[in-house]
C-alpha cells in the first residue's frame, strides 16, 4: 500500500510519535554541519520529490527541498501556472506521469478533493503541502517545536485565536491523535469544520469553541494564531473587524500560563493577528518552528517512503 500523507490520521499516533523522535535524532546528529550536507546515512539517496505549487510558498518550498538534500535526494518544482496542469491536464494524468518519473509528490493546492484525486491515481506517496482544508506538515513541525521546548504533548493545553482555518483543522486533528486539548477562540461566522473537533473528542481530547478570546487563552501552555485571510480568501474588512478582539497581544498572552509558548506558522501579518511585542517576544518560538519544517518533513518523507 502506498503511504500518502494527506492528513495526520493517514499516519496515526504511533507513526507520528516515531516521526517526531526520528526528527529530533536526525536534527541533533547533524548539528553544526552546513545545511545542504546530507545526513551520514543518506537514506533517500537517488530519490526525487516532485513539488507542485498552485499557491505561493516560501517555507514549504524551501524546507521540502532542503529536507530532500539532507536525506541524500533531490527535488524539482512544477509551478501550477506554467506546467500543463495550468492548461487543463487532469490531476489523474499528472499523477500517473509523475509516478513514473519521480519517487514522491508534494502538492500545495486549494480544494482538498484535488489532493485526494492525486493520491488515488498516484503510485508513489503524495504529501499535503497545504490545502484549503488542512496543513499537516506544519503541525508536525509545531509538535516537534513544543516538545523541544519542554512541553510534553499529552495533556498540554493549546489555545487558538482567530480564523477557523486549515492550520486549526490540523492542530485539532493532532490533538486527538497525540492526546492534547484545544480551546478554539473564533468569532462567530468563522468557525472551523466541526468534523475535526468531533474526531478529536472521539479519541478523548477536550476541544471547545468560544467567542471569548480571554477564555480561550486562560491557562494555555501554547497560544497559536495564523493570518486572518488565508490564500484564496477575499480580504474583507468585515472579517478583519470581527477578528480584531482575537489579536494576540501581550495582555492576552498574560492570560495564559506563565511559561506559555507562542506559535505562528508564518507568514505573519504583524499588527493584525499578532502584535510585534508577542511575535518578537521571549515566549515566541516562531524561528525554531520555521526551521523545524525541514526536520519534521524529513521524517514525513522517510515514513511515506517506508523507511520509518
Ligand atoms: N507556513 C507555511 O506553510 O509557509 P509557506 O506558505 O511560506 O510555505
Ligand atoms: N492559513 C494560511 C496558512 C499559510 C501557511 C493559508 O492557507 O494561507
Amino acid at each position: 500500500m502506498t503511504r500518502h500523507f494527506l492528513n495526520l490520521s493517514d499516519a496515526g499516533s504511533e507513526a507520528i510519535e516515531a516521526m517526531l523522535n526520528d526528527a529530533t535524532r536526525r536534527k541533533t546528529a547533524r548539528l553544526g554541519q552546513p545545511k545542504g550536507v546530507a545526513d551520514s546515512d543518506a537514506p533517500l539517496s537517488g530519490h526525487v520529490l516532485a513539488m507542485i505549487f498552485e499557491k505561493n510558498s516560501t517555507r514549504t518550498r524551501v524546507s521540502f527541498d532542503m529536507a530532500m538534500r539532507q536525506l541524500g535526494g533531490s527535488s524539482l518544482i512544477l509551478d501550477g501556472g506554467t506546467s500543463q496542469l495550468g492548461r487543463g491536464e487532469t490531476i489523474a494524468d499528472t499523477a500517473r506521469v509523475l509516478s513514473r518519473m519521480c519517487d514522491a509528490i508534494m502538492i500545495r493546492t486549494s480544494d482538498h478533493e484535488k489532493i485526494e484525486e492525486m493520491a488515488h491515481y498516484a503510485t508513489v506517496p503524495v504529501i499535503n503541502g497545504l490545502t484549503d482544508l488542512s496543513h499537516p506538515c506544519q503541525i508536525m513541525a509545531d509538535m516537534l517545536t513544543v516538545r523541544e521546548h519542554g512541553v510534553a504533548l499529552p495533556g498540554s493545553q493549546w489555545a487558538w485565536l482567530g480564523d477557523g482555518n486549515n492550520v486549526l483543522h490540523s492542530i485539532v486533528e493532532a490533538a486527538g491523535l497525540m492526546h492534547f486539548d484545544v480551546r478554539m477562540g473564533c468569532p462567530e461566522g468563522y468557525d472551523p469544520d466541526p468534523a475535526f473537533a468531533e474526531a478529536a473528542r472521539a479519541l478523548g481530547s477536550t476541544v471547545t469553541l468560544t467567542r471569548d478570546p480571554v477564555e480561550a487563552a486562560q491557562g494555555a501552555d501554547i497560544i497559536v494564531t495564523d493570518t486572518w485571510v488565508s490564500m484564496g480568501q477575499a480580504h474583507a474588512e468585515e472579517k478583519l473587524a470581527a477578528m480584531m478582539p482575537f489579536q494576540v497581544t501581550e495582555g492576552l498572552m498574560a492570560q495564559a500560563n506563565k511559561d506559555a509558548k507562542f506559535l505562528h506558522c508564518l507568514p505573519a501579518h504583524r499588527g493584525e493577528e499578532v502584535v510585534d511585542a508577542v511575535i518578537d517576544g521571549p515566549q515566541s518560538l516562531i524561528w525554531d518552528e520555521a526551521e523545524n519544517r525541514i526536520h519534521a518533513q524529513k521524517s514525513v518523507l522517510l515514513w511515506a517512503l517506508g523507511r520509518l
